[in-house]
């Protein structure tokens, strides 16, 4: 992608009591996406939100839905967040029997259909599946929890995809977005790369400071 970088604040580190304010918020100060973790304390050691939310999010939210479901089986579950609204809608690889699938009925389905990889997972793993997918989305900590440390290896990884499309004559359709511990340091860092979506939960939602840090990074060039 060419167009300047897209930022997706994590509604896992907002106000779990305030969550329309919160969307509001972050909608007025520059947001492009809302990145919404799904969690099935099986795939992640951790439990969050079922379509019900995901739909009354959809009814008030004025941009996108990024969906990305953590969980075991997303075959069993994916549509039902398609059906709630999401957007974008991204599985992990490690997770799914049938990705190549899972992708084409996503796309098939009219919503955006983004593949999810952990940090310990093979990034040629990938390969397959990039002929067809619309986003790829490269985990740069260990999936569960928001406020954790970026690691480093996450920008040759992007660089990785980021070739590799090039190569398929794929780099204009594809975004690359990068998920953890996403700061303006670590964003530049994967934005040379050739991130154009930043996650970031923590760095957005834990300050006072939100209008400037999410246009700081939407400014990284
Ligand atoms: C981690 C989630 C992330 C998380 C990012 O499992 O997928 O989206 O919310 O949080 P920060 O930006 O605080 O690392
Ligand atoms: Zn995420």
């Amino acid at each position: 992608m060419t167009s300047s970088v897209l930022v997706a604040p994590s509604l896992l580190s907002a106000d779990p009591l305030r969550l329309a304010e919160e969307l509001s918020d972050v909608e007025q100060k520059g947001a492009d996406w809302h990145h919404v973790d799904v969690m099935d304390g099986h795939f992640v050691p951790n439990l969050t939100y079922g379509p019900p939310l995901v739909r009354a999010l959809k009814k008030f939210s004025k941009i996108p839905l990024d969906v990305h479901i953590m969980v075991s089986n997303p075959e069993d579950v994916a549509f039902d967040y398609v059906d709630a609204g999401a957007d974008v809608l991204s599985f992990h690889i490690e997770a799914a029997t049938h990705g190549h699938r899972l992708v084409s009925a996503l796309k098939a389905r009219g919503v955006k259909a983004g593949v999810a990889i952990n940090p310990g997972t093979a990034i040629e793993s990938l390969w397959p599946l990039l002929p067809e997918v619309d986003l790829v989305l490269i985990m740069s900590v260990n999936p569960g929890f928001g406020g954790q440390k970026f690691i480093t290896d996450a920008s040759s990884r992007v660089n990785a995809v980021d070739e590799r499309l090039k190569i398929l004559g794929r780099r204009s359709e594809v975004r690359i977005e990068v998920d953890g511990g996403i700061n303006e340091e670590t964003g530049a860092a994967v934005v040379k790369a050739g991130a154009d979506v930043l996650v970031a939960g923590s760095y957005i939602y834990n300050t006072q400071d939100r209008e400037n840090r999410i246009t700081s990074l939407k400014e990284i060039r």
